[in-house]
């Protein structure tokens, strides 16, 4: 997956394009490229690296002139990550240039046809045979270029989010979509073009999103032209007015995206709540929920598919839909369940989690899950997003946009959303008492507070990453409701500071992981007073005799932990339910500091993306 930004206008489209494209790192960093119409020629820029170094090039190459531009952060799909790989490609007339985030699959069958016909390809990519397939369509029966994009589409097999324009036209940029986002900014007679709407946000609060299968021709002086690109049909567009400020979008003062986000938790699982949770009146409104709820009363099971964090977020709503509404639930990796035949029936409700709303094989699993007839509903952070507008009903985290690629607040808004529903279900099956639903809703309205006593906890949280940062491997453990959140901590760890980190149920540890300690692993213990506790503590004792160094997450005033582990963390007191949503918090903390304390690139660690669109 990547980032592609564009701009026609009366600015310089070089700013606007190098701008888009630090703020869609996120997506792809291994390389990044730009082009630009300077009112005689063409120019393209681009290099293996970052953003920062493109503009290094860029200055040297003195490729910056022009008021009509593209350009790319690559992920790398097809071709390894090198200057000639990167975007934009260019056709072999030299006049269209074009990029492309997605991935074509009969790439292969069409370069063998474009060679016959004297193509020739200077790159590995999918791209440039889309470039170019583009021109032999409007060289050939001398079409425009938006029809020929259209037709060339029509004989392409893949996923794409792709802009194009013709040196000889600069007045108008083509954008297509199917299976990568796209959103066009709307300013005054000036376009701009972006993966998502932050590189246009302080230029524009006006945007249209390009549905899966639409194409756009956008030309100054007129409205951009939308169409579906296999049958031809016009689409009246309908411009979103953007409530997201540029100020959400940059560090506001934190070293990383990742520490900003970690620490707005609080204010984000508020936002979580907003218009939902009302806890004096001991109510949950959930429009999603409510519209359908015979739905979820009636079904057979949930089956929940996610991804990465998200998935971890699913473990955890397991546990809680099954103690509090006790409804049957299945967690699935997307990528899994969608490949493997799974039977699905008409009385299934599919729960698709997704921070971005734009995972490929979430994508596809909630398409399975549809064609069986399941009703499927979406936990989606990004509003609009393709997972978002694809499924049956849903609900937003709200939690602001998140940059950093190790997801911190989604997951833990996500596991708020997951719980509001859980509880909601379990009150309307009368799975839960009156009065138990009260005394939930009364703790979960402390939790944004619990979660500003965890936070405190990080200047100690330092001297434990001072403590492990050396080690090579690690082990988390938890049981219940927290062995999910060993896995999201071990994952948070592995993502960012590169150190090899397992995840597992405290009580497996003796059927394997225990013969990896000895006095060089640390093991970190989550032992909250709720749940399991002694056993928890019979574990770390395990653990203590065969030497491993413990770093134990307690509850607050906990002795017991303290006198054998060589480092306790705290947490407040809460719920057992409630639980991951505070035990989560210093997990998050310790991943971020050893990976800052080892010098690596927290916000965007090596080979990862924040969104992956490919599967
Ligand atoms: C990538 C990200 C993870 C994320 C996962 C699922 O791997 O790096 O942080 O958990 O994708 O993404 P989603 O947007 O569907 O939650």
């Amino acid at each position: 997956m990547c980032g592609i930004v564009g701009y026609i206008g009366q600015k310089d489209a070089y700013d606007v394009v190098l701008k888009g494209l630090q703020r869609l790192e996120y997506r792809g960093y291994d390389s990044a490229g730009i082009a630009l119409y300077d009112g005689n020629q063409l120019n393209i820029c681009k290099t293996k690296g970052k953003v920062s170094d493109l503009n290094t090039k860029c200055i040297a190459d003195n490729v910056r002139k022009g008021k009509i531009g593209i350009g790319h952060t690559r992920w790398a799909t097809h071709g390894e990550p090198n200057d000639v790989n990167s975007h934009p490609h260019v056709s072999n007339s030299g006049r269209l240039a074009i990029i492309h985030n997605g991935i074509i699959e009969n790439y292969d069958a069409i370069k063998k046809v474009l060679e016959n016909r004297g193509y020739t390809f200077h790159s590995d990519t999918d791209t440039e045979v889309l470039v170019n397939l583009i021109e032999e369509v409007m060289m050939s029966d001398d079409h425009k270029l938006g029809k020929a994009v259209q037709i060339a589409l029509n004989q392409a097999v893949g996923a794409y989010a792709i802009a194009v324009f013709d040196r000889e036209k600069p007045n108008e940029i083509v954008v297509a979509r199917l299976g990568s986002p796209l959103a066009i900014g709307v300013g005054d007679n000036e376009f701009f073009i972006a993966s998502d709407a932050s590189p246009f946000i302080e230029y524009t609060k006006s945007a249209i999103y390009l549905e899966d299968g639409e194409m756009g021709v956008i030309r100054l002086g007129r409205e951009p032209r939308i169409r579906k690109i296999h049958n031809d049909k016009l689409i009246d567009p309908y411009i979103h007015e953007l409530k997201i400020s540029l100020d959400q979008i940059e560090k506001s003062g934190y070293e990383h995206f990742m520490l900003k986000e970690i620490y707005e938790q609080p204010e984000a699982i508020k936002d979580t709540f907003r218009g939902r949770m009302l806890a004096d009146k001991g109510v949950i409104r959930m429009a999603g929920v409510d519209d359908h709820l015979e739905k979820f009363l009636n079904a057979d099971r949930i089956i929940i598919a996610a991804c990465g964090t998200s998935w971890h977020a699913g473990l955890v709503a397991e546990y809680i839909f099954e103690d509090i509404s006790r409804i049957p639930v299945e967690v699935e990796y997307a990528s899994e369940f969608r490949y493997r035949n799974p039977v699905i029936g008409p009385n299934d409700v599919m729960i698709a989690i997704s921070q971005s709303g734009e995972t490929a094989d979430t994508m596809a699993a909630i398409k399975l899950a549809k064609e069986n007839g399941a009703f499927v509903f979406g936990v989606c952070n990004v509003v609009g997003s393709s997972i978002s507008r694809e499924t049956d009903a849903g609900a937003y985290t709200h939690a602001g946009p998140e940059i950093g690629v190790a997801s911190t607040k989604a997951f833990t808004t996500q596991i708020t959303v997951l719980s509001l529903m859980a509880l909601k279900l379990g009150k309307a099956k009368g799975t839960i008492s009156n009065s138990d639903f009260h005394l939930y809703l009364n703790e979960m309205e402390s939790i944004p507070d619990k979660i500003e006593k965890a936070l405190q906890e990080n200047d100690h949280i330092l001297n434990v990453a001072e403590f492990m940062k050396n080690s090579k491997n690690s082990l988390y453990l938890g049981r219940g409701y927290n062995f999910p959140v060993a896995l999201e901590g071990a994952l948070k760890l592995k993502e960012i500071s590169y150190i090899h980190a397992e995840g597992y149920p405290a009580a497996e540890m003796k059927h394997g992981p225990i013969a990896l300690i000895d006095e060089e692993m640390p093991v970190v213990v989550i032992a909250t007073r709720k749940g399991h506790y002694e056993k928890v503590v019979s574990n770390i004792q395990e653990i203590k005799s065969r030497k491993g160094k413990i770093i134990a997450l307690v509850t607050e005033g906990d002795d017991t932990v303290k006198n054998i582990a060589d480092h306790v963390i705290e947490v407040p007191e809460t719920f057992e339910a409630f639980t991951p949503l505070l035990t989560t918090i210093p997990l998050q903390l310790l991943s971020y500091h050893i990976a800052v304390m080892l010098g690596k690139n927290v916000d965007q660690p090596r080979n990862l993306a924040k969104s992956v669109t490919v599967e």
